[in-house]
């Protein structure tokens, strides 16, 4: 964070469009502010488009006139019910509103509104670091009003609601996600109290609907440490409302002296390692999800010890469900999700064994173009303290890695298409469509992944002529 006095603060804010707003503000002898996420974001130098004015007074009168100022292409839209309005000009997008004063009632978000003061319109926002204006008009432009020391907090690193938490939290139950998606993307700490609140108020976060929920948990997986926003969503008692299926995945069982590791944590490291490789949102979410099918599959075997059989394929099962609820895409986004937390054990199991031609190749046709990321998404999920363990893993990794630029190279197994086609087989042996078709083209896929003939046509050609005959036993 930098410190700005008012001569810097007056010189960030040298767009002319701040200036006009100042103008048209004395102009009608009110007060206007710009506030909010802007002003917090010149303090952390971090780039924000939006911009939040308040306006002591009507903030759709200042508005109007903005928008007529700014000239013909400035577009104004006005939203009475909420007494606030936009005014948009090219790349420009400006939120006027009048300051207010809220009171909720209990089992609503819908605030009863009325005009109030500045201090009245800070005090109602979420966080102290939100919670800062600066003057625009004239005489006292580039003035600072932080009535509740949103630049100390900024200095501190500290999340803390203006108000008492409590009041803070209730009156907008999503202001708890924000809290911990701020607390994320900044990383920030949260001021104790604040976070004694959230585990008070949790049970309040159901009346917030699911799509603002996602918003902000997207916010924090995109983040530089998303790993901390599920940890602090566990910690306060958020994640078990709103997620129990990643809450399950917590806890550490014993059996005749034999424990599993805690598959909450675990998942939390593959994510973090994910994220340092690099990884996307839609990877990240792979990792999140990789083990989600393991409390359901969780069994003790006196011999074996803890097994989470097809675990892999139950999570598969699960992604839907999870991204119907969550109101995330149920396009290919999810269904690339599906297919790592389906294949997330193939290379382990290769890499556990002999690494085969032909098991690498069929990894490869079943990841076809997402092999990459499954390969990244493997080698995160070796979490084993054991150092000698951990280094045979990512040994045979390599292996793998290898096996799978020779064997692209050679075979193109990628993106397959197969070399003779169902047209081809049904006019080479006057067949109608039917069972026998489907069977001879499955077994030329098996035999190219199994490496008894190369991805060429000619050889699938001839392959095929062999087993038709032998089939009709000639
Ligand atoms: N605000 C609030 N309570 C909310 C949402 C918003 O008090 N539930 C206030 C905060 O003062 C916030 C401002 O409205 O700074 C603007 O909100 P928004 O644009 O949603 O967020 P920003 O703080 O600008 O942050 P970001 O752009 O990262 O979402």
């Amino acid at each position: 964070m930098r410190h700005l006095d008012r001569q810097q603060l007056t010189e960030l804010l040298a767009a002319p469009v701040f200036h006009l707003i100042g103008e048209v503000a004395d102009e009608m002898h009110l007060e206007a502010y710009v506030v909010g996420g802007y002003v917090r974001d010149l303090f952390l130098e971090r780039p924000s488009k939006d911009i939040d004015v308040v306006v002591v007074g009507s903030g759709i009168q200042v508005a109007r006139q903005v928008a007529v100022r700014l000239g013909r292409h400035a577009h104004l839209s006005v939203f009475k019910n909420f007494g606030t309005a936009q005014v948009k000009d090219g790349a420009l997008e400006l939120e006027f509103v009048g300051a207010r004063r809220e009171s909720y009632s209990h089992d609503s978000r819908k605030p009863i509104v009325e005009d109030g003061t500045l201090e009245d319109d800070q005090q109602r926002r979420d966080f102290t670091i939100n919670a800062m204006a600066v003057c625009l008009n004239r005489e006292r432009f580039g003035e600072l009003v932080d009535p509740f020391d949103g630049v100390w907090d900024l200095e501190d690193r500290l999340i803390a609601t203006p108000l008492d938490p409590d009041v803070t939290f209730s009156d907008d139950p999503l202001r708890m996600m924000r809290c911990i998606r701020f607390a994320t993307q900044l990383n920030f700490e949260i001021e104790p109290e604040t976070f004694e609140a959230l585990e008070r108020n949790r049970e309040r976060i159901r009346i917030i609907s699911q799509e603002r929920i996602i918003d902000e948990i997207q916010k924090f997986m995109a983040s530089d440490a998303p790993a901390r926003g599920w940890e602090l969503l566990f910690q306060c008692g958020l994640l078990e409302i709103i997620f129990p299926e990643l809450y399950a995945l917590h806890g550490i069982e014993t059996m005749n002296g034999r424990a599993h590791k805690d598959n909450f944590w675990h998942t939390l490291e593959v994510l973090t390692n994910v994220v340092r490789a690099g990884g996307d949102l839609w990877l990240r979410w792979a990792a999140l999800l990789h083990d989600i099918g393991k409390p359901k599959t969780k069994r003790f075997d006196p011999a074996a010890g803890w097994t989470f059989h097809n675990h892999n394929f139950v999570g598969e099962k699960m992604v839907p469900q999870i991204f119907r609820r969550l109101k995330l895409p149920l396009d290919d986004r999810m269904k690339y999700v599906q297919k790592l937390v389906s294949l997330h054990m193939r290379p382990i199991v290769i890499a556990d064994e002999e690494v085969t031609d032909s098991a690498v190749r069929r990894l490869l046709f079943e990841a076809g173009d997402d092999i990459d990321d499954l390969m990244l998404l493997c080698e995160a999920d070796i979490t084993s303290k054991n150092q000698q363990r951990k280094q045979r893993f990512l040994d045979n990794f390599q292996l793998v890695r290898e096996k799978l630029v020779d064997l692209e190279e050679r075979d193109r197994i990628r993106c397959f298409q197969p070399p003779v086609s169902g047209e081809e087989i049904m006019e080479l042996f006057h067949l109608p469509p039917c069972r026998e078709v489907g069977v001879l083209k499955s077994a030329v896929k098996d035999a190219i992944l199994d490496g008894v003939i190369p991805n060429e046509h000619d050889a699938a050609l001839e392959f095929v002529i062999q087993l038709h005959r032998k089939r009709r036993g000639n």
